[in-house]
C-alpha cells in the first residue's frame, strides 16, 4: 500500500540512512526525501541537495513541498533551532526545538539540569576563567576529564592522565581555542571508571519510551585504543546494562532530566540519548545527546519490529505510547568501514566494489555514511563510509554474518574494527529489552 504521506529525513550519515531505510519500510510506504543524504539514501529516498546546516534551504524547501513529517538527524540543525522555524510554519517536526537541544548544545547546562534534579553524574564544575578552572581539577586530582561546553563535532573531551596534562588542556581549550567558541566555557569533570552504554529514547513532551540498550566503539583500534572517532562500531543490546538497571535509568536519568527542564518551563520532544558509564556504583549520565546516535541507531532500528513513523508521529503529537514500538528478539550488530587515514586526513573518490553481494546475505543491510554517486558507481566521501550491519539468532551469529558482510566489500584504504561486540560476547551477564 502506498500513501501520499510525504516525510523528509535531515543528514547524509549512516544514522539517516538507517533512518530512511526503516520508514521505507513501514507500512504508509511515504513518499521519502532526505537532504543532502548519500547513495545509500539515493536507493530509497528522493535526496535534495541542501545540506543539514541550511536552515533558511530547508525551510523554504518545506514551505514548498510540505512534508507531514520531518525527522531531523544531526545535532547542529536542532541545537541552531531548525525544529522552532518549522513549527512557526505549521510543519510537523520529529526533534527537540532549541531550547531542548541545549542538553547536548551546552554540556554546562545539561550538568546544571542533572544537579538539580538529582541524576546520577560525575562531579563537576562549569568555568569561564582558566585559572579557576585549573585549580579545581588540581582539587579533584587526576585523572580528570576536561570538556568544552559547546558542540565541537565530538573532539571537545580530553582525558587527562596528570595534572599537568589537565592544566595543558584547559590553556588549550580556553587560551589557544582549540575548539573555537565551543570552549569559551569549559567543564571540569572527575573521572568516571567503567563499562559505556547509550539508552535512546523516545519523548513526546511527557512520554518516555526508553529504546533497546547499545554500546558505541568510539576508538579507532581494537581492544578501545587510538583516536578517538565518531564511532566505529556499535551493537545491541549491550549486556552492561542489566535487567534490574532499567527502572533507576527510567526514573533518575529520563524521569528526573525531564521533569527538571519541564520546571524551567522547556519541553523536551524527539530523542534523548543518555551516554551511560556504568560504575561500581550503579549508573552515571557522561552526557546527553538531543538526537539518535550514529552508529547506535544502525544496530537499534533494525531490532524494531513495529512501524516507526507513527511512534515518531506521537512524539510531535504529545501521544507516545510503550505499545507503538515492539522488537525483534536478534541482537543487531554494526561495524563500520572507513576510509584510510580516518579519523586524521583520508582521501576520498575510491570506488566502493562488493556492496550488492553484501546486501544479499540474509537479515544484513550495508548502511551508507560517506558515499557518494560517481559515473555510475559508489564512492567514499566522508570518513565513516559504511556501516555494516547484521541481525543474527544470537550475538555471535550477528557477528559472523557482519564479518561476512564485510569480506565481501572492497576499497582502496578500508578500515575496520575486528572487535566489536567482543566485550559483550565475553560477559556472561544477559540483557534484556523492557517490556520485552
Ligand atoms: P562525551 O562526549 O561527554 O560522552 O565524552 C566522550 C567520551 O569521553 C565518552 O564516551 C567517554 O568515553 C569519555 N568520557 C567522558 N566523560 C568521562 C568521564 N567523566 N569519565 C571517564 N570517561 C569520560
Ligand atoms: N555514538 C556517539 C554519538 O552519536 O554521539
Amino acid at each position: 500500500m502506498s500513501s501520499d504521506m510525504k516525510i523528509l529525513v535531515v543528514g547524509s550519515g549512516g544514522r539517516e540512512h538507517a533512518l530512511v531505510w526503516k520508514i521505507a519500510h513501514d507500512s504508509c510506504s511515504p513518499k521519502l526525501y532526505c537532504a543532502p543524504g548519500n547513495a545509500g539514501t539515493s536507493q530509497l529516498a528522493e535526496n535534495i541537495d541542501i545540506k543539514a546546516e541550511d536552515l533558511d534551504g530547508l525551510l523554504s524547501w518545506a514551505k514548498e513541498n510540505r512534508p507531514d513529517l520531518t525527522v531531523v538527524g544531526p545535532e547542529i540543525p536542532l541545537c541552531a533551532g531548525l525544529v522552532d522555524l518549522f513549527e512557526a510554519e505549521g510543519l510537523k517536526v520529529f526533534g527537540p526545538r532549541k531550547a531542548a537541544a541545549r542538553m547536548e548544545g551546552s554540556k554546562a547546562f545539561a550538568k546544571d539540569i542533572m544537579n538539580a534534579a538529582g541524576v546520577p553524574t560525575g562531579r563537576s564544575c562549569s568555568f569561564t576563567d582558566p585559572d579557576e578552572a585549573i585549580a579545581y581539577a588540581n582539587e579533584l586530582g587526576a585523572p580528570v576529564v576536561i570538556k568544552a561546553d559547546g558542540l565541537a563535532a565530538g573532539k571537545g573531551v580530553i582525558i587527562c592522565n596528570t595534572d599537568e596534562e589537565a592544566e595543558q588542556a584547559i590553556r588549550q581549550t580556553m587560551v589557544d581555542k582549540a575548539f573555537g567558541a565551543a570552549g569559551d566555557n569549559l567543564l571540569v569533570e572527575e573521572f568516571l571508571v567503567g563499562e559505556e552504554a547509550s539508552i535512546l529514547a523516545l519523548v513526546d513532551g511527557a512520554h518516555v519510551v526508553m529504546l533497546a540498550s547499545s554500546q558505541d566503539h568510539k576508538r579507532a583500534l581494537d581492544g578501545d585504543q587510538g583516536l578517538n572517532t565518531g564511532g566505529m562500531g556499535a551493537y545491541s543490546p549491550a549486556p552492561v546494562v542489566q535487567e534490574d538497571m532499567w527502572p533507576f535509568i527510567r526514573e533518575k536519568v529520563f524521569g528526573a532530566t525531564l521533569e527538571e527542564l519541564k520546571k524551567r518551563g522547556i519541553t523536551y520532544k524527539g530523542v534523548l540519548y543518555a551516554g551511560l558509564m556504568m560504575t561500581a556504583h550503579g549508573a552515571k549520565v557522561l552526557e546527553f545527546n538531543c538526537r539518535f546516535g550514529d552508529p547506535e541507531t544502525q544496530a537499534v532500528l533494525p531490532r524494531i519490529a513495529s512501524d516507526l513513523v507513527p511512534a515518531l508521529q506521537a512524539c510531535a503529537d504529545g501521544t507516545l505510547t510503550e505499545e507503538l514500538i515492539s522488537w525483534r528478539k536478534e541482537p543487531c550488530v554494526c561495524v563500520v568501514m572507513a576510509s584510510g587515514g580516518y579519523p586524521g586526513s583520508y582521501e576520498k573518490g575510491k570506488v566502493i566494489a562488493g556492496l550488492e553481494e553484501a546486501d544479499a546475505i540474509d537479515d544484513v543491510v550495508v548502511f551508507h555514511a560517506g558515499t557518494d554517486s560517481s559515473n555510475g558507481d559508489v564512492v567514499t566521501s566522508g570518513g565513516r563510509v559504511l556501516g555494516v550491519t547484521a541481525l543474527g539468532d544470537d550475538l555471535h551469529a550477528a557477528v559472523d554474518k557482519t564479518y561476512k558482510a564485510i569480506e565481501e566489500i572492497d576499497f582502496d584504504g578500508a578500515h575496520y574494527r575486528k572487535d566489536i561486540a567482543a566485550k559483550a560476547l565475553k560477559s556472561s551477564r544477559s540483557s534484556k529489552i523492557e517490556g520485552v
